[in-house]
């Protein structure tokens, strides 16, 4: 793929960023349609951080604490304006996004949420899961929108739970997941194979595929 066809990305994390390093990883790839020019996080302290500068991405710290939404989004805004970013991935970003700034990055930011949405929107999506006794679980990329967890879905990933399941060993195998799908759904939205129609997203030349998954499964 030609350098200049790629599409500018930048992550935000809030935390130990494996999404992010997974975005990384996948972006070296010589084909791959989209190129990671920035990691940006509202925590100073976070691992992902260390991570993104050991791969050699410029990262940009903006501590949310001592300044109010507006500013912290307007100091972002200026980041990524500076960085001429065209996507944005969130990957474990810790912060609500005002409208003003979801509007402007509307149909141009993702974020992965580790749960199949619409089920278990927010946090602690594991345990509630386990608790709700699902035999499907998974992950999903999703478009974002003003409201949290609920923009048009671009990715899904789905494993059975195992009845000797807790809330670590789920969470161990969704993020594997989530791994996979997140350069996938990027893949997809970098090369502009994906449209949001009436808030859905329709995505062009993938292969059908009606695969089922059952849990636990019909006989053994
Ligand atoms: C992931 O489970 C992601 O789905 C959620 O936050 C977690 C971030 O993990 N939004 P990491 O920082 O990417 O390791």
């Amino acid at each position: 793929m030609n350098r200049a066809s790629r599409k500018r990305v930048a992550i935000l994390i809030s935390g130990r960023g494996s999404n992010m390093s997974a975005l990384i990883a996948a972006a070296k790839a010589p084909d791959y349609p989209a190129e990671i020019v920035l990691v940006a996080s509202n925590r100073p302290e976070a691992i992902g951080l260390r991570h993104a500068r050991a791969a050699g991405i410029p990262t940009s710290s903006l501590d949310h604490r001592g300044h109010d939404r507006e500013s912290f989004e307007r100091a972002l805004q200026d980041a990524l304006a500076g960085a001429r970013v065209e996507l944005i991935c969130l990957a474990g970003f810790m912060r609500l996004l005002t409208p003003w700034f979801v509007d402007r990055w509307a149909g141009r930011m993702l974020n992965i949420h580790p749960a199949l949405l619409p089920a278990f929107k927010g946090l602690d999506t594991h345990a509630r899961a386990l608790a709700a006794g699902v035999r499907i679980h998974g992950a999903t990329v999703h478009f974002v929108s003003a409201e949290m967890d609920s923009g048009p879905i671009v990715a899904q990933a789905a494993l059975s739970v195992l009845d000797s399941d807790d809330v670590e060993t789920l969470a161990a195998r969704v993020l594997d997941l989530e791994h996979r799908i997140y350069p996938l759904a990027l893949k997809l939205v970098a090369e502009g194979r994906v449209q949001i129609i009436d808030g859905r997203c329709r995505i062009d030349g993938t292969t059908p595929s009606d695969e089922t998954l059952l849990a636990p499964p019909g006989s053994d």
